[in-house]
């Protein structure tokens, strides 16, 4: 990693425009890095499919943002952090850090839960593969993680339903799950949950604490990017957001995760 410049963008990328939400992070917290999102929308949701299948798209986005000459690569992707980082870590070598949204989480979850039990929400992916037990576990700080898969919430929230009564009744459906009972913090294991952060709180009258990574993910690559004297600190911090496929409907939801429009140019996972 010797030869990167702190010039050299930082490379983002998720199924889709969810990871939008930590993008937005990053750039609130380091406006001066110049941002390449790449959201994997030709084969979205991720949450749905095998591992095999999100290694592969993966590895294909990780060719695309090394090309771009990115200095970092943020996973900004909960159902590919779980599927994929390993392999990842492993593909790009010692070319650049890759960063993923699960660590992150848990390091904080370990330092402010122990001895509570804490709940999880997110896709199958994330859910089946049991990573965030397995690391939780893994920090031995006696906390008990139950997780329970919420696969409507993702296109319920692409579709723009939030902050409604539809939202409100399946959101409390999934929480109403005994396994969820007596938790003292949530964590919201997918990139699109922020959207529905508030309706979370809500339901439990904010009694518990509602975890959304992208706070946490944006203060890991900040230290990251201090500690290795990568920093972009002036410039004019320029974004670029490429889609594997467009639709105006993408385009539009931009605003919902960015808190602004983004342009998304189109560039084709496979050529
Ligand atoms: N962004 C994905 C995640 O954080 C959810 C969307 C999908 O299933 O592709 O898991």
């Amino acid at each position: 990693m010797s030869n990167i410049k702190k010039e050299q963008p930082v490379g983002i990328f998720d199924s889709g425009i969810g990871g939008l939400t930590v993008a937005h992070a990053i750039k609130q917290m380091m406006p001066f890095e110049n941002l390449i999102y790449f959201g994997d929308t030709a084969h979205l949701p991720y949450g749905d499919k095998s591992e095999a299948a999100i290694q592969a798209y993966s590895i294909k986005i990780a060719d695309v943002l090394l090309k771009k000459n990115c200095k970092v690569i943020v996973i900004a992707c909960n159902s590919a952090s779980s599927a994929a980082y390993e392999l990842l870590k492993e593909y790009v070598q010692h070319a650049v850090k890759v960063i993923n949204v699960i660590d992150p989480m848990v390091e904080w979850v370990s330092q402010n839960f122990h001895d509570c039990s804490v709940g999880l929400i997110g896709t199958k992916r994330t859910v089946q593969s049991g990573i965030y037990a397995k690391k939780i576990q893994a920090s031995n700080r006696n906390i008990t993680l139950h997780s329970l898969p919420a696969p409507l919430l993702v296109p319920m929230i692409e579709e723009g339903f939030f902050n409604n009564k539809i939202s409100r009744n399946i959101i409390e459906e999934y929480l109403r799950d005994p396994l969820l009972e007596k938790i003292s913090a949530l964590i919201l294991g997918c990139t699109h949950y922020p959207l529905i952060k508030k309706e979370i709180s809500d339901f439990y009258h904010d009694t518990i604490a509602v975890l959304d990574s992208s706070d946490v993910v944006a203060r890991a690559l900040y230290e990251y990017l201090s500690h290795a004297g990568l920093l972009n600190d002036q410039g004019r911090g320029t974004d670029h957001f490429l889609v594997s496929d467009f639709t105006d409907s993408f385009e539009a939801s931009t605003k919902l995760f960015f808190h602004e429009a983004v342009h998304l140019e189109k560039h084709p996972l496979w050529n």
